[in-house]
């Protein structure tokens, strides 16, 4: 598989002309939706990471074998930035909602460890609301032991109505084949569709 940075985005000028489909993570600060793109990539280092929340600034396009974009995006709910540079995040990340007509599947990444936040609720009715498809992957699920694995993943599921979770690993890959699986069923579907 071919990968290749295209651009990084603070502004709405600068997303990429390109229309092609596009899969993006989304989710709060700090929950690794860098990490994962890296691992899903294949190439460490190539989305920027950080211990400390509120690394993501930009909109980053991430091309895939020229067919589709991987689009990560600044967390949401980072609050120890000035409530300036917040406002500015949320106005380019509803713009990049509004502006992009080729969104084939958000991947809303949450912590498998703790029940979904009130952010995360949030981020579900809007995306409701956008009607975008979505998955929902629970990370980090390298740090659950083997027996929270299966009730974390249910209680999540639970939480968001039912919805099928995804438990995944940045660290370990786990849940990265089923991910592939719904990227590339997406992306052709909204291929076929054009
Ligand atoms: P923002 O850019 O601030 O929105 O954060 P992000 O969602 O992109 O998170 P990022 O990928 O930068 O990861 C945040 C921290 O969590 C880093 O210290 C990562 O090493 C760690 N991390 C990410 N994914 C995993 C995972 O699957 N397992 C473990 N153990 N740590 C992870
Ligand atoms: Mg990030």
């Amino acid at each position: 598989m071919q990968v290749e940075f295209v651009a990084s985005a603070f502004v709405e000028r600068d997303f990429p002309r390109e229309s092609i489909p596009e899969v993006v993570l989304a989710g709060r600060s700090n929950v690794g939706k860098s990490s994962l793109i890296n691992r899903l990539a294949n190439v460490k280092g190539l989305a920027r990471t950080s211990s400390t929340p509120g690394k993501t600034r930009s909109i980053n396009f991430y091309r895939f074998d020229r067919t589709f974009f991987l689009v990560d995006l600044p967390g949401f709910g980072y609050a120890r930035v000035d409530r300036g540079a917040t406002n500015e995040w949320k106005r380019l990340i509803e713009n990049y909602f509004r502006d992009r007509s080729s969104v084939s599947l958000v991947i809303h990444l949450v912590d498998s460890r703790i029940p979904p936040t009130k952010l995360d609720m949030a981020l579900t009715d809007w995306m409701e609301f956008l009607e975008a498809p979505r998955l929902i992957v629970a990370t980090k699920a390298d740090k659950l032991s083997g027996s929270k694995k299966a009730a974390q993943q249910r209680a999540i599921s639970n939480a968001f109505g039912g919805k099928p979770v995804i438990l995944a690993s940045a660290v370990t890959g786990i849940g990265c084949k089923e991910i592939w699986k719904r990227v590339v069923e997406c992306v052709q579907a909204s291929m076929t569709r054009k």
